[in-house]
Order: structure tokens, then sequence, then C-alpha cells
């Protein structure tokens, strides 16, 4: 097959190489493609600049869109999930391609819930900032387009090199709070790759999934078994916030049920995994 990842970064170079891996032609679309490893072949584009999607690589058979937000403005958001997804959809309809499934990355950041509810692809999605908005504008341009698409809202990435959560206990300045509890939804890097490939292989996926392990974890309590794996400080406790704008805790039913084997289920064994790696790259070498 025929694939382009449209914002190759984190997510979508371990998607692009394990695709390549499996055989398929895999184009890695960015501004910047310099780097990308040498079985993903790179286009350099601008999503923002439709220009720039004139001559995308003919005959494309899948084409995940997984290109993130530069920062949290609302202008990077609309750029990122509104103007991108518009102007790639539109390339490809100009160029009169026939993708069998187009797919959108977007986020568990849609949900308001704030009381800790449990969430699913059924549940209200009702963001109260302006970046949720444009999250579901974006979701909408793909679903309401001219090809079968499938969404996936993703809970918050971990894995290699996304360790923000140990570098802050090494650091003694990791904090909680406690009363609310706030929940953490995690979804390793390579389930976020794995999720990707086996919902575009399926022949009827369904519109939406939501994409995060089978635990969703206080932060305190994640922090404190971080804390002891690693033997760290302990995290910090701190007042609780009065005006939190979201905590929810969010289900994986439907993605699980669709068939797709989760390799790191929950937080422990994600972290387990990174935190032994990064043992190995610490011992010297003999
Ligand atoms: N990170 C999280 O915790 C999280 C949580 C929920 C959902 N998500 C979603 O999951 C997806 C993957 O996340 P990620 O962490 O892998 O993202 P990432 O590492 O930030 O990668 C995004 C890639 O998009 C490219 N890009 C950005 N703007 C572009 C533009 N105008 N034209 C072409 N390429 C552009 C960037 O490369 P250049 O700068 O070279 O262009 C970058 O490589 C994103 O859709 C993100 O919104 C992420």
């Amino acid at each position: 097959m025929n694939i382009l990842i449209a914002g190759c970064g984190y997510v979508g170079t371990a998607l692009a190489m394990r695709l390549a891996a499996d055989g398929h032609g895999v184009w890695g679309l960015r501004r910047r493609p310099e780097g990308l490893p040498d079985t993903v072949r790179p286009l350099e584009a601008d999503l923002s600049d439709p220009a720039t999607l004139r001559d995308l690589p003919p005959g494309l058979d899948v084409v995940y869109y997984t290109a993130g937000a530069a920062d949290g403005s609302e202008t990077a958001y609309r750029t990122a999930y509104v103007d991108g997804p518009r102007h790639l959809l539109e390339a490809l309809e100009q160029q009169n391609q026939r993708p069998r499934r187009v797919m959108f990355t977007s986020s568990t950041g849609v949900y308001a819930q704030c009381r800790g509810e449990w969430v699913n692809e059924d549940s209200p999605a009702e963001p109260s900032h302006a970046g949720g908005r444009h999250l579901l504008a974006g979701e909408r341009l793909f679903l309401d387009g001219a090809f079968p698409a499938t969404v996936l809202r993703l809970a918050g990435i971990y894995g290699p090199g996304r360790t923000r959560l140990i570098d802050s206990l090494r650091q003694g300045n990791a904090t909680y709070q406690d009363s609310p509890p706030v929940y953490l939804n995690l979804i390793h890097r390579d389930d976020c790759v794995g999720a990707l490939r086996h919902l575009a292989a399926l022949a009827r996926p369904a519109s939406l999934y939501v994409g995060v392990d089978y635990r969703p974890v206080e932060r305190g309590t994640l922090l404190r078994w971080l804390s002891g794996v690693l033997d760290t400080p302990p995290p910090r406790l701190v007042a609780a916030s009065t005006n939190r704008r979201r905590n929810k805790r969010c289900r994986n039913a439907r993605l699980a049920a669709s068939g797709y084997s989760f390799r790191y289920p929950t937080f422990q064994h994600g972290y387990s995994a990174i935190i032994d790696a990064l043992t190995k790259e610490k011992k010297p070498h003999v």
C-alpha cells in the first residue's frame, strides 16, 4: 500500500517506521523532514500552505493526519487542526486521490468533564476552550469529507524521550493534589502506533475511538509509584486548584472490542519498559 503520514512527528515517525517494516511505501510529510529514518520517504510541505501540497504522492491508499499544534495558542490550534486538515483533504480531492481510509489523531482534550467522570465515545464533547473546539472542527472536516474517515482521540502520550514525569521526580519538583484527585489518562507511543495501524486495517472501523490505556490513574498514585521504582524523593502534595478545567477518566472499551491488543495496558507496563531502557543506557559498556 501507499501511505502518507501528514505531520510525521513523535507518533507519526514511529508509525511510519512500523508501516515501512510491514512492506508499505510510506511518505512522511512535515516542514522539516530532514532526519526522518531512511525507510520513510521524506516529503517537505507545510499543511498551512496549500501550494506546498500540490504534488502529493499518487495512488495513496491510506492517509494519516498526525500533525500537532506548535504551542497552546488558539492560532496554533486552528492552524494544526482546522486549516491543515482542510488543505490536505482539498489537495487529495483535487488530485483525484481515492484513499480507502483517512485517519485523524484528535485528543481527549475535547471532553470538558471536570469531576472525574468516566467518558467514552458517546459522552458529550463540549470543550470549554477554543483549542478543543478547533480539534472538534478538524474531526468534523474528516468525518464529513469525501473519504472514509476514522478519528482516534488520543490521551496523554508518553514513551521513549517523553519522560516529563520521570524528569520532574528526579529534579525534585514533582507535585500533585488529592482533593479532588486529578486523573491522568495515558497511552504509550507504541500503542498509538499499534492502534492507528490496527484501525486502518479493519474492513469497517467505527468513525470514532478513544485511544487510552486501561487504567486512568490519579496523578499522585502514578508519581508515588514512579518515585518508588526510581528511588527519588517523593512527590509533594500541593493545595488543590479551585478551577480545574478538565478532569475525567477515559475508557478504551470500543478500541479493545475492535480487537486491538495493548502492548502496554497500564502505566506500570509502559513506564517499567521505559525505566528498563534508561537503566540499560546508563550501564557502562564492558
Ligand atoms: N502529545 C500528546 O500527549 C497528545 C495528546 C493527545 C493528542 N495528541 C495528538 O496526537 C498527534 C501526534 O502527536 P505527537 O506528539 O506525535 O505530535 P508532534 O511530535 O508534535 O508531531 C507533530 C508533527 O507535525 C509536524 N507539523 C506541525 N505543523 C505542521 C505543518 N504546518 N505542516 C507540516 N507538518 C507540520 C511537525 O513537524 P515540522 O515542525 O517539521 O513541520 C511535527 O513533526 C497530534 O495530532 C496531536 O495533536 C497528542
